[in-house]
């Protein structure tokens, strides 16, 4: 029942052992552009979920959900929204903190950029711990926005079980983090 578009975009991501640190098998989409089909698909794949929905809004979390946020957002006629580390946006911004292995990050978002009542979706490459994807989430709530579902290349699930320990402050690991909000993969690594 899985498109066979899926297993050519899996073959396409090189997954690179002990990178950024030992231990992590980094997820590298680089080579699935180096491949016009793949990802072609990958786009085509969310854009015929997504097209006809009434989403008016793509969030793209920065910097790979730049990556294929935008020609999501021109397929199915939405608007297209960077959600971008902190201090990169020039105008008045709403943020998010979330939680990293060790320490936080931030999300940022510019005021006015989304309307109370648009239906949004967010795209990012990957969702490992979800905490990523959690702030984009809630800064489109906090905007007035209804985020429809979250779109990803890849999912670990693994985590939940593996090297996230020093994750015991949240229980909520992947996409329990979502709070039940739909969550949208093409690659599932078991
Ligand atoms: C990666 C990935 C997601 C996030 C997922 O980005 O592209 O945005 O981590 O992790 P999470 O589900 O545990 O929150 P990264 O932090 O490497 O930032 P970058 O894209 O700016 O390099």
């Amino acid at each position: 029942d899985e498109d066979p578009r899926v297993n050519g975009i899996k073959t396409k991501i090189r997954v690179v052992p002990d990178f950024p640190k030992p231990g992590i098998m980094f997820q590298d989409i680089t080579t699935l552009l180096l491949d016009p089909k793949a990802f072609k698909d990958t786009v085509d794949l969310f854009v015929e979920r997504y097209k006809g929905r009434n989403i008016s809004v793509v969030a793209g979390i920065e910097a790979r959900g730049f990556i294929f946020g935008p020609p999501i957002a021109l397929a199915i006629g939405a608007k297209f929204v960077p959600l971008r580390k902190p201090k990169k946006l020039p105008g008045e911004v709403i943020s998010e903190e979330y939680t990293l292995e060790y320490g936080s990050d931030c999300l940022e978002m510019h005021v006015g950029a989304v309307d109370k009542g648009e239906c949004a979706l967010v795209v990012d490459d990957l969702i490992a711990t979800g905490g990523t994807l959690c702030a984009a989430m809630n800064l489109l709530e906090r905007a007035g926005a209804e985020v429809v579902e979250c779109a990803c290349l890849i999912e670990l699930p693994e985590l939940k079980a593996s090297h996230l320990l020093p994750y015991h402050g949240y229980p909520l690991l992947g996409r329990d983090r979502l709070h039940g909000k739909p969550l949208y993969v093409l690659v599932e690594y078991l």
